[in-house]
This record gives structure tokens, sequence and C-alpha cells, in this order.
């Protein structure tokens, strides 16, 4: 891994580490619902398209902690678990999840900036009620530490045009490059078309939305330098939890914590520490929604 932070900031952020921790009820069902809530009428009512991100396989709203009383309670309330913290470069969000997040880290972008832990409240787990069998999604915590940039860690690097997409039946289709899938659709008009063995219903609407997510720059960057070593993962672990993810991205990682998404828990971890979804589609969850904030040590 190249050096990213600045050595004295490094020393500061590794000086600071700690377990993966959560603590259930940190708020009760009632404020769950609350804040769900008033971010949701905050995302209605809002104009511009800055404070939130709608994706077919994701949906964050932003906010500030300075927002209302109640969000300056909650920044309080944190604060009293995890001690003095800001937030600098990522605005705090819910995100709502409908597919899985694969391997990743959330250390930012500025050299300068001591990070801290992240942060995440579950606010709401939605299950596919025509199922049986429902089973709670997962964070799962690599002992794996990462001190570079913000990344997700892939093999496949040279590829940022990727994206999780819905065919026509409303299953998540992994599009391995964006760029081509909307050459072979811009002519299409209100047709049915196949594309690698799954099926697309293009209209206006559908070619709109995936014209956009040619034009989307990543925040994070792609790369494989996590993988350290020939081991290889852990086989009954990816069975249970990584299997949106391929195999060999998960080389030279071992899991920490499987972290059960309780509704009201404060779960917090090292912001250099690796982590991932589990895949929780195949447990039938529809959607997690989960307030996240990367917080740091000092304002910048
Ligand atoms: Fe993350």
């Amino acid at each position: 891994m190249t050096e990213f932070f600045k050595s004295e900031i490094l020393e500061k952020i590794k000086q600071n580490e700690s377990e993966t921790t959560q603590i259930n009820d940190f708020l009760s069902v009632d404020e769950c619902k609350f804040f769900l809530e008033y971010f949701r009428n905050l995302k209605n009512k809002s104009i511009g398209k800055s404070q939130y991100i709608e994706r077919e396989e994701s949906t964050k709203i932003f906010f500030d902690l300075n927002q209302t009383n109640e969000i300056k309670k909650l920044y309080e309330k944190i604060k009293e678990q995890i001690g003095e913290f800001y937030v600098n470069d990522f605005q705090p969000h819910i995100i709502t999840s409908r597919y899985p997040l694969r391997l990743h880290v959330d250390t930012g972008k500025n050299s300068n900036d001591l990070i801290y832990k992240n942060v995440i409240i579950p606010l709401e787990i939605k299950y596919d009620e025509s199922k049986k069998n429902h089973k709670s999604p997962n964070t799962i915590i690599f002992k794996n530490r990462w001190y570079g940039r913000s990344s997700m860690f892939t093999k496949h690097v040279d590829n940022d045009k990727d994206f999780i997409i819905k065919d026509k039946n409303g299953k998540f289709v992994d599009i391995v490059n964006i760029d081509i899938f909307y050459d072979r659709i811009k002519k299409v008009n209100n047709e049915i078309i196949t594309f690698e063995a799954f099926q697309f219903n293009v209209n206006d609407n559908f070619k709109d939305y995936i014209k956009r997510l040619t034009k989307i720059k990543r925040y994070n960057s792609r790369t494989n330098k996590h993988i350290i070593n020939n081991k290889d993962f852990n086989k009954d672990h990816y069975e249970k939890y990584l299997t949106h993810q391929p195999y060999e991205d998960c080389k030279s990682l071992e899991v920490d914590r499987v972290v059960e998404t309780k509704i009201g828990s404060l779960i917090y971890w090292d912001r250099v520490r690796i982590h991932s979804s589990d895949n929780f589609i195949k447990n039938n969850v529809k959607s997690k929604t989960v307030l996240a904030l990367f917080t740091s040590k000092t304002k910048i």
C-alpha cells in the first residue's frame, strides 16, 4: 500500500483504534421511526438533487448534525458513547440499501484528516413478505485494516463502470460495463431486450437512468492491494455472507465481527477497517436503512 496519511496523522489514527462495538437499544423503536419519517420528509420536500441520491439499488438522504434540535441531541448522545467527533468529508446521511454493499473502506480522501469511527444506527429492515424465511442482515467487519484512501476492493481495478441495475422482473443484475450496456440500448424504443441472459424493458425512463449512470464519477477508488498474501478466504464464511462478491476478491481477508443489523443499536468500528454488507438478498431482505456517519477526531 502506498503511504497516504501524513505520518503524524497516521500515528494518531492508530492511537485511537479500538474494538468494533455494538450498543443495543441506543435508540427506541419510536425514535427510529421519528428519524426515518423526518429524513424521508426532507427528501420529499427538497427541490434540488443535491440533498439525496436515488438509485435502483440504494437511496441516500444527506443531512447536517446541527440541522434540528433532535439531531443535535442525537449528536450529543453519540458523543457520550464514542467521545468528541466531527464529520468532515462525507456528509452525514441515511442510506437505504436494496442491494448489499461490497468490500470497501470509508477512509476518505484527505491525507490530513484524523479519521476516527464509522458509526451506523439501523433504522429499518424490510423483508420480502411473500417468502417464509427471514434472517436479519449483517455488517461484516474484517480484521484487515486499510491506511490508504477510500476504496472498493476488487481484482477488477481497471473498471470503474460496473453498476447494479434491475432487470424486467425486478431482479438485481451486475452490469460489468455500463457504457457498453448503454450503447446496446440507446437506439431501442419500448422493447424488451436480452443482455447476457437477462431481459430489460427499455423505455425512455430506463434509458435516462442508464445514461445518468454512465456519467457518475465514483467516490471510492478501486484496488486489489488489499490482497497481501495467498491465503484463501474461509469458504464457510464466503457461502454464508459474501456470495454477492467474487470469491477471489476476498483473498487475504479474515472476518473479525459479524454485526447483526439490530434496529436502534449503535454500531461503530475504526474507519480503517475493511467491511462489507452480507448478502442479505438470499435471506429475503428487501431493504435495510441505516443512519451513517464517517467521523473524524478533529475539525477540518
Ligand atoms: Fe462503509
